[in-house]
This record gives C-alpha cells, structure tokens and sequence, in this order.
C-alpha cells in the first residue's frame, strides 16, 4: 500500500526531484551519456546493450524519429569501439498501429547493426504485444540469423508453450537466442503467475529447458535466488562463454553483478538514456510500486 501511494505521487513532484532518484537506472539523456557510461562499464569487464528510452507512439511518424535515433546510436558505438548490442521496444516503431511499418523500421536498424557484426535485442513487452513479438522476431531471425535475438517472461503462463515453439526452430541455420526475464509489467491473474515461488519455478524450468535443447540465453536478473541457481545449472550442464551470459539493469544490484564478473561469468548491462527518462521512470514505477521502496532506501543511503 505505502509502495503504491509513494509510486502514485512520485509522477506529480517536480522533475528535477524525481530526477535525484531516477539517475541511477539511467546513464543520462544523451547519447554522449550512454557512452560514457558504457565506458566505465566496460572498465570493469562489463559489456553493455543500449536501450533508447520511449515507447508506445502516437503516430507512425514518431517511428522515423525513433529509428534515426538507433541508426546514428550503432555507427557512434561501432566507432567508438565499445562492445554494444542494441535493445528496443516495437511499440516505438509502431508494432500496434501498423505491423509492416515497425518492421520495416527494425529490419533497417537490424542491417545496420549486421554491417558491424552485433546483434539487436527484441524487447518483450506487454501481454498485448506478445504474439506480434514472436512474429516479428521469427521473421527477423530468418533474415539475420547471427543478429537478433528475443526476450521470454518467466512470469507467463503461456511461455513453456512459447519456449517449444522457438525450440523447434532453433538450428544451426538459425539460432535462436533468448534473453529470460520475470517480466516487468502488471498483467491479469489469468495470463500470468503472481506468486514470486511460482515465479522463480517457472524461471529456472524455461532455463533448464533453453539450456537443454543448447539455446544461447541472457539470464537476465537480479535476484541472487535465482543468479544461485543458474550457476549450478551451468556447471551441471558444463557451459561456456559460448552458451550463456548474465544480464542486469544499469544502477541495479552492483555487487551481485560484481561477484558475477569475478566469478568468470559474462555480464552484460542494459543501459536506458533519453530524454523521456521522466515517464520511463514513472511508469516503471507505478507498473512495479515495488521500485518505489528502492528508491526510497536510495534516499536514505545518499542522503
Ligand atoms: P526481483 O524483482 O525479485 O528483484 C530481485 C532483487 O534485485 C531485489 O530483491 C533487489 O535486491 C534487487 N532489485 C530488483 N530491482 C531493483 C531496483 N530497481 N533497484 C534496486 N534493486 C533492485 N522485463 C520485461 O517485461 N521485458 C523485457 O524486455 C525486460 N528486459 C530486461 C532486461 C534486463 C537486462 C533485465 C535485468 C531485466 C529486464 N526486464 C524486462 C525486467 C525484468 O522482467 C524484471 O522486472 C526485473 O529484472 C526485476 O526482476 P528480478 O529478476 O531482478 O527479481
């Protein structure tokens, strides 16, 4: 209740307040932010994908803006010679207002990231975006097979079916790779499991299985529960550079990610700039009131 009220307020301070505690989460709102940040990152054996922040658009014009974004993001990383992968979201190239659009949008940013070798992220975003998602990544991944890659929510009820069906189209010729999450947004009891046990459940079984049926997976979390688990899954399995990688959110758990690193284990951080930082922010927060408590420990840890 105390995380829903504070999250429902938080959007109604004064930006520059809300500023003070968001900063963590974001590298900043230019793109000269997400490479210096990304540069620290990498000082410490971290590796990074980038994520322009925005997402569902209005108008498929916007989707032009937001693709010019990416295009210009890749050539300044590649040139920089950071090791990026690029995450984006298909609303934000139009996914519920004009399929064909957002693909042509994404193809063109997928080719874009082919010319230097990396590789593009297809984030996984509300229930409603689902099945469209897994039809743009099917059509993507025969085209670019090296090049992009999808997320999974573990919290689904629905995913084992959706693991299935992008097992049985992993092959050599096109291999499909996978970053596994819990999922982010508030979905119904119906569709999706609520229970944090069921949840972790669900999680490791969509890992063992990825790992069984040798699907590259971005283990993306933060909650050592699980990151414990994973680790015995791949000495179980006698995995590799090659099969596998942590995945964490920029500003979130340091240490846990710290100790990965240490450990040998590949680490990759998703790092968000933009300068629609605000309403990422808030809707994170009011998708998640739990967010609201970090923020608040933030506070009382920095002052
Ligand atoms: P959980 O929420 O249980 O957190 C575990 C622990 O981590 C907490 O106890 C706390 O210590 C710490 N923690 C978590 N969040 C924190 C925060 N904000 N600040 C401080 N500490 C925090 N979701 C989605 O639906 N679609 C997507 O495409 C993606 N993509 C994605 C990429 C990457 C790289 C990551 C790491 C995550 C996503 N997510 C996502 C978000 C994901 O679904 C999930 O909501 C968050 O990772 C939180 O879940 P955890 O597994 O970390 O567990």
């Amino acid at each position: 209740m105390v995380n829903k009220l504070i999250a429902s307020v938080l959007p109604l301070l004064p930006k520059k307040f809300v500023w003070l505690f968001s900063k963590r989460y974001i590298s900043g709102e230019t793109l000269e932010d997400a490479v210096s940040a990304s540069k620290g990152l990498a000082a410490h054996g971290v590796r990074v994908t980038i994520d322009h922040l925005g997402e569902y658009i209005r108008e498929l014009s916007q989707a032009e803006e937001v693709k010019a974004v990416y295009l210009s993001m890749i050539e300044r990383f590649e040139n920089e010679g950071i090791s990026a992968t690029y995450s984006l979201k298909p609303s934000s190239f139009g996914l519920l207002l004009d399929f064909e659009t957002c693909y042509s949008h994404v193809r063109e940013i997928i080719e874009k990231a082919k010319e230097y070798n990396s590789f593009v992220r297809i984030d996984m975003e509300d229930s409603s975006c689902v099945d469209a998602e897994i039809g743009l990544y099917r059509r993507l991944l025969n085209e670019f097979p090296l090049n992009v890659g999808l997320v999974v929510q573990a919290y689904l009820k629905r995913t084992p079916k959706d693991l299935e069906y992008l097992a049985s189209i992993h092959s050599i010729e096109t291999p499909v790779n996978i970053r596994l999450c819990k999922g982010i947004y508030v979905e119904s009891p119906e569709i999706a499991i609520k229970d944090r046990k069921a949840i972790n459940k669900q999680f490791i079984e969509a890992l063992d299985f990825l790992f069984r049926k040798q699907v590259y997976v971005g283990i993306a979390t933060h909650d050592r529960e699980l990151t414990n688990s994973a680790e015995e899954l791949i000495e179980q399995y006698s995995l590799g550079e090659g099969d596998y990688e942590f995945q964490m959110l920029y500003g979130v758990t340091p240490e846990l990610r710290t100790n990965l690193v240490k450990k040998g284990h590949k680490m990759r951080v998703y790092v968000p700039f933009g300068k629609e930082w605000f309403g990422y922010s808030t809707r994170r927060l009011k998708e998640n009131p739990k967010l609201a408590f970090y923020i608040i420990k933030a506070l009382f840890k920095h002052g």
